[in-house]
């Protein structure tokens, strides 16, 4: 598969098979990630694989927390604005219902919200899920560096006829999740990847959110391209 299909048919899958990734597939992906750039190549990437029992335990946990203790809970960055405004608002809600309507979601179903939220910390039914820690002290540029990374391993996954769903949430529960996986309080939790074979037959898999067109991101300076 070229990049450019990758790219175009990469979309967050949130409803996956129940079907095993063997161990060696994951390698595969991560050793293809492993060659993402990073300034200075310092590399800042320190990935989990949690499958099976650790799994289990990881959802298991975290859904608990999520359900009863949910505001004692809280990554330790800001992920989205503190203060939302347009246009990135209009976005975001566009992307929140187009998600929701595709489960049956009416507003106002808060439970049902609250549902669909919690299938995060199961990752959607993934076999396989990937937390991706870094250093506290290594700043804003490595995080730059780690998005080609996690990037990286999506695509290789596409390539390969898996399916990724990236996820800020697990950021929210790293205090959970740090002692389960032995992960010392000098790394911060940035985000996490459910990665397996999507269900085809899931309607939450069809949602795709619409793109900007180029020219509205872009601005072109000279004429000679
Ligand atoms: C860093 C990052 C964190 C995300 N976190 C979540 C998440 O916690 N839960 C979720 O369902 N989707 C999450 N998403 C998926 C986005 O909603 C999705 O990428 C966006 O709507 C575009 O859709 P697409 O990935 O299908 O193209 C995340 C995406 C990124 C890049």
């Amino acid at each position: 598969m070229d990049v450019d299909t990758a790219l175009r048919t990469r979309g967050s899958t949130r409803a996956f098979l129940n079907r095993p990734v063997a161990h060696e597939m994951v390698a595969t992906l991560l050793e293809a990630a492993r060659f993402a750039p990073s300034g200075t190549n310092i590399q800042p990437w320190q990935v989990h694989v949690v499958t099976g029992e650790t799994r289990e335990r990881v959802c298991r946990e975290v859904r608990h927390a999520a359900a009863h203790e949910r505001a004692q809970h809280k990554a330790p960055f800001d992920f989205y604005p503190t203060q939302w405004r347009e246009p990135y608002l209009g976005r975001r809600r566009a992307c929140g219902w187009g998600l929701y309507s595709t489960l049956g979601i009416v507003k106002g179903d808060h439970a049902a919200g609250l549902e669909q939220e919690l299938r995060n910390y199961d990752f959607f039914g993934a076999p396989v899920g990937l937390l991706f820690f870094i250093d506290n002290d290594l700043p804003i540029g490595s995080w730059l560096d780690y998005g080609m990374f996690v990037q990286s391993i999506m695509l290789s996954a596409v390539s390969h006829g898996l399916a990724t769903c990236p996820q800020y949430s697990w950021s929210n529960f790293h205090q959970v999740i740090r002692p389960i996986l032995g992960v010392p309080e000098s790394q911060t939790l940035i985000c996490g990847v459910a990665l397996g074979y999507a269900d085809p037959a899931a309607a939450v898999n069809s949602y795709r959110p619409t793109r900007l067109p180029v020219e509205e991101f872009t601005s072109w300076h000279g004429n000679d391209v």
